[in-house]
């Protein structure tokens, strides 16, 4: 759907800031909408206050998510009137502008929304709001984005690549099958193609991005593990990571790739929300508490050595008292390397947002609280757990001290090192010291080439 939102012509912007909020792929979409503006003659500056332009790429699952949107329009506003310079032209983007297009347009009257299927249009609608004729697109249109997009030129060491794009599972409590549609599989040679020009680019480790990154498949049936195979063999490429999973796609092949594929990283985010099956029903989850401990069980007799992370969800509807008391005891049971952890919100259009039995914010505090102690806890066991081991870390960026580099072990660890290195380098350590966030690490030889 395009739409006219405004009609007052504005200076054309000559500098531009993205701001993105919520998960990798929007790290991802950002970066891309960052190299089409950069194409279009527009220069990035690090400063949103001072940019003509500021694109908000935003996040629509969680209420809080979609609220600091809004707070973020009005500082901008503010920032710009304190200083009695033009308010930012602001492009929304993202899954909230995609849910919410028109009460955007009507609660905070930006120049341009964008969603995330459109937003290679983005150049032509900033230039429809600078000539006073701005546009909302949420458009889902079947031909994708990504053949639209400028070349990848520069990254840092690591680097997202998306591969796949929405969801066709509709948990009862989720807005991404409505914000970001039905699961689409990017094609197997594009894929391989952006990889090598991300390594092209300075990337040593690629990370693939899917809303249900272990759906990607392709007319002939590669699956993930084959498109992981394949990313294997470009010369340069020393990591592969891939997020989010579901446990249903989890096949077979995927999980001996963890086996067989040395480049690929022995950490797998895969998702539970709750420890109940009762709950898991309700949410829609299509698995059950025992099918994911079993799963879990397979993964780790292929490779024992994987580090483990999950989402949690406490306080969906109906949620009780001894149901949140399975996810604690499956919590114990797994031992998570890492996790994240959400009180339910709401979020309209879901099915989950009308059901009775909404959990109150005192009880929902209150199992967040104890299951991110638990949580933290295993985190904590599992960097001490590491210390005495010998691996390698990529070097991603300085550290705050002196000659501190900090890289990213196999478990995706921050590790902090001294010495004297550049980022991308690949350096063998010994695991020293672990904190509850990161650990520290004494080079044992330089630019070794392999992980742990
Ligand atoms: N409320 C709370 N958490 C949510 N998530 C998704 N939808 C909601 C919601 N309505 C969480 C899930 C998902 C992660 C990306 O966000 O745990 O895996
Ligand atoms: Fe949302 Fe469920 Fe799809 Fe994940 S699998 S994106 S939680 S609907």
């Amino acid at each position: 759907m395009s739409a006219p939102v405004h009609a007052t012509p504005k200076t054309p912007p000559k500098t531009f800031h993205v701001k993105s909020f919520g998960c990798q792929m929007n790290v991802y979409d950002g970066e891309r909408m960052a190299e089409l503006m950069a194409a279009d003659g527009l220069t990035a500056t690090d400063d949103a206050a001072a940019a003509d332009l500021v694109v908000l790429n935003t996040c629509h699952i969680r209420e809080k998510a979609t609220e600091k949107v809004y707070s973020d329009i009005g500082r901008l506003r503010k920032h710009a009137r304190e200083q009695d310079r033009a308010a930012p032209m602001i492009a929304v983007a993202g899954c909230v502008a995609q849910a919410e297009g028109e009460e955007i347009v009507r609660r905070a009257k930006v120049d341009v929304v964008v969603g995330p299927q459109a937003y290679h249009h983005l150049p032509k609608l900033v230039a429809d709001a600078a000539a006073g004729t701005p546009a909302l697109d949420t458009d889902m249109p079947l031909a994708s984005k990504f053949g639209a997009l400028p070349a990848r030129r520069r990254v840092g060491a690591s680097a997202f690549l998306t591969v796949q794009e929405g969801c066709d599972k509709f948990c009862t409590y989720c807005v991404v099958p409505y914000t970001r549609g039905a699961e689409v599989s990017r094609p197997f040679d594009a894929i391989v193609e952006e990889a090598r020009a991300l390594v092209d680019a300075g990337a040593r480790e690629i990370t693939l991005l899917g809303q249900n990154v272990n759906a990607w498949n392709d007319a002939d049936d590669r699956g993930l593990h084959g498109l992981i195979r394949a990313l294997d063999r470009i010369p340069g490429l020393a990591r592969i990571r891939y997020t989010t999973s579901h446990p249903n796609d989890m096949t077979q092949g995927l999980i001996d790739a963890h086996r067989d594929v040395a480049a690929l990283m022995p950490f797998l985010h895969l998702p539970v929300q709750a420890g109940s099956d009762r709950v898991l029903r309700a949410m829609n989850r299509s698995h059950t508490r025992d099918s994911y401990l079993r799963l879990i069980d397979r993964i780790r007799a292929v490779c024992p050595d994987i580090a483990l992370s999950g989402d949690f969800i406490v306080g969906f509807p109906g949620e009780t008292e001894a149901e949140f008391a399975e996810t604690i005891a499956l919590v114990d049971a797994v031992g998570y390397a890492q996790a994240f952890s959400f009180k339910y919100s709401p979020r309209p259009g879901t099915p989950a947002a009308t059901m009775e039995a909404q959990v109150g914010d005192a009880a929902m505090d209150d199992r967040l609280q104890r299951l991110q102690a638990a949580l933290n806890r295993d985190q904590a066991a599992f960097n001490a757990a590491t210390v005495g081991r010998r691996c390698t870390i990529l070097i991603e960026r300085r550290g705050k001290l002196p000659g501190q580099w900090l890289g990213k072990s196999p478990w995706l660890q921050s590790v902090h090192v001294i010495g004297d290195h550049a980022i991308g380098d690949m350096v063998e350590v010994d695991l020293t010291q672990a904190g509850p966030n990161s650990l520290t690490g004494r080079v044992t030889a330089p630019a070794a080439a392999t992980a742990c």
